[in-house]
């Protein structure tokens, strides 16, 4: 089974074609309620209810190159058979919430795995794109977003790869001190 990590790509990778300027992952560790999960927010062009109904169905895509779209339902499906939840809320041109909810001590709950790779592949690639990402676990978190390292770095355009190689550092060591769950 794949890596949240690359679920977390997948799902970011809709909001990107869905023209959001703003995208913010939180993900949270809830120990004592046995709960990890992931939501992603997006400010792009939404999906109408008439669509959204009938998204989690593998058969439905905008896409014109080819009549499947796996995203949204492998996403859905892994949540499920983890013992957790999906769910999805859009509004047209205002944006799309998704939310996996999986058991964090659930045997088929796949590893979190590489999100600062993730993050900053994401990041190098749409270097317009505002992300946030804020990882909760218990009473500590981590909170990064790319307008802030922007103003730190000033003029140095944050695609350059000693500051991805950077970010990934910082990420990774945050993720750290906070013990968050990644294998
Ligand atoms: N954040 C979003 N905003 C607007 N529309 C979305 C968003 N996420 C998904 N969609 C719509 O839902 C469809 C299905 O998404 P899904 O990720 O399941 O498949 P896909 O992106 O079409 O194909 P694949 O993910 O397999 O490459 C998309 O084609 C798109 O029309
Ligand atoms: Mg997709």
């Amino acid at each position: 089974m794949k890596e949240l990590s690359l679920h977390i790509l997948d799902i970011v990778q809709n909001s990107i074609r869905a023209k959001a300027s703003k995208i913010e992952l939180r993900i949270t560790e809830d120990i004592d309620n046995n709960q990890f999960e992931i939501q992603i927010t997006d400010n792009g062009i939404g999906m109408d209810k008439v669509f959204l109904d009938k998204v989690t169905s593998p058969f439905v895509t905008s896409r014109k190159t080819r009549n499947v779209g796996l995203g949204i339902s492998l996403l859905k499906q892994n949540a499920e058979q983890s013992g957790g939840f999906f769910t999805i809320n859009s509004e047209s041109n205002k944006g799309t919430i998704i939310k996996a909810v999986f058991e964090h001590q659930n045997i088929d709950r796949p590893i979190l795995g590489d999100v600062a790779g993730t993050m900053t592949l994401l990041i190098g690639a749409n270097p317009q794109i505002h992300f946030i990402y804020l990882h909760k676990k218990e009473l500590e978190q981590f909170y990064f977003d790319t307008e802030e390292v922007k103003n730190e770095i000033d003029t140095i355009p944050i695609q350059h790869p000693d500051i991805l190689k950077a970010l990934k550092e910082l990420i990774n060591e945050n993720l750290n001190d906070i013990k968050a769950t990644i294998n």
